[in-house]
């Protein structure tokens, strides 16, 4: 192969390097080693922080070739390359994945501005929104605004540690217009046991992937206090009603069918049964809400971070801010719960819930 056909090939960063940030390093190296388009390497831009032992993480990353803190025990591939330097990161790259906790994303883009290809494309892993003085700002739209750069999403049942260890899941990418660019997006990541769809609903996958994780919280606050599988498939169906009425009020184009992909239902009914929203919602309810969800992220997490408790004040932002909190009690209800405004039994108002349906 002469340099000129090197040139030609797609270099991918991924930015981030948390538990998600790690597995999806590891799905993306293995294809670009597969697949010509791709350059072999893969840079992952980590936070770097001190180890224990007095070792940056990024050189125990690239000594092991695992992420001993966020992803212990996997291999990430010798073509995943840990890199500090995000400026370094970034070089020369034209796939961009962003796979950091949502609360970062914007710090991370300044700091990009002026530095990126003119073709680069992005994906966005994140689940999670910003609620700015105009209105609500998916994070995919945070991206492309601030990078002037087209920006897919890629969500689904996806709990990382279970892909991590190679077993079947699908994800949905998320696309506004161009196919070819989504498709591009599903060989990077397709793995026999990662089974990726393109769709052209960018909006409707990432409400989907952003909103799962405030049902997620209710469905902790459920297990917490004991109440059975009745009430938690009863949760999970007023969920998935408020985050359909919710995202179509927000942008009437999301598709209904949308909700039966993977990043819909599937992802909704994964995360209310494992992931750290649920788990860390429940052992608020376990602790009477007496305990706040920054303490119990703290002790439980170790550096993870939870999504679903600032998505809910987001979510609640919104809803003050259009009076729609009558049509959507679930959503109202655990923000109020997080915020120690009502106890977690308060999830459980079912006649309010029945009522707003009506009103949806
Ligand atoms: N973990 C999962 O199972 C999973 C699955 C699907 C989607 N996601 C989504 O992926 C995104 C990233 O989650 P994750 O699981 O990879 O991360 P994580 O919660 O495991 O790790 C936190 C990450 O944030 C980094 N960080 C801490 N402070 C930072 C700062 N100031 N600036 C930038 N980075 C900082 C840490 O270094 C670490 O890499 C989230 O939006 C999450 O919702 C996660």
């Amino acid at each position: 192969m002469n340099a000129e056909e090197i040139t030609e090939k797609y270099k991918v960063a991924v930015i981030g390097s948390g538990n998600w940030g790690s597995v999806a390093a590891k799905l993306i190296a293995s294809n670009t080693l597969n697949y010509d388009i791709f350059h072999d390497e893969v840079r992952m831009w980590v936070f770097d922080e001190t180890l224990p032992s007095g070792e940056k993480l990024s050189d125990a990353i690239n000594q092991t070739n695992v992420n001993v803190k966020y992803l212990p025990g996997i291999e990430l591939g010798k073509n995943v390359i840990a890199d500090p330097d995000l400026d370094h990161a970034v070089r020369d790259a034209n796939m961009l994945v962003f796979v950091t906790p949502h609360q970062f994303v914007e710090g991370v883009c300044k700091r990009l501005v002026g530095k990126l290809r003119g073709d680069v494309q992005v994906i966005s892993l994140i689940k999670g929104m910003e609620f700015k003085v105009d209105g609500p700002c998916m994070i995919s739209s945070v991206i492309s605004k601030q990078l002037g750069a087209c920006c897919c999403v890629l969500m689904g049942a996806n709990i990382a540690d279970e892909i991590a260890e190679e077993k079947f899941s699908e994800a949905t990418i998320g696309y506004r217009e161009n196919k070819e660019v989504a498709e591009r997006w599903a060989r990077l990541f397709a793995t026999p046991y990662f089974s990726v769809t393109a769709i052209q609903d960018l909006e409707g996958v990432e409400l989907c992937g952003t909103l799962k994780n405030v049902v997620a919280i209710a469905a902790g606050f459920v297990d917490g206090l004991e109440m059975g599988s009745n009430t938690k498939a009863a949760i999970i169906r007023i969920g998935l009603n408020e985050m359909r009425a919710f995202s179509k009020r927000l942008s009437p184009s999301v598709r209904e069918d949308t909700f039966f992909e993977s990043c819909g239902m599937a992802d909704l009914i994964a995360t209310c049964f494992g992931g750290r929203n649920r788990k860390v919602a429940e052992a608020f309810a376990i602790h009477g809400g007496q305990r706040p969800f920054d303490d119990l992220e703290t002790e439980m997490l170790q550096g993870q971070k939870l999504q679903g408790v600032s998505t809910a004040r987001e979510v609640y932002q919104v809803l003050e801010s259009n009076r729609w909190f009558d049509s959507f009690p679930l959503f109202r209800t655990v923000h109020e719960i997080c915020i120690g405004n009502k106890p977690p039994s308060a999830i459980v108002h079912y006649n309010d819930f029945r009522k707003a349906e009506d009103k949806i």
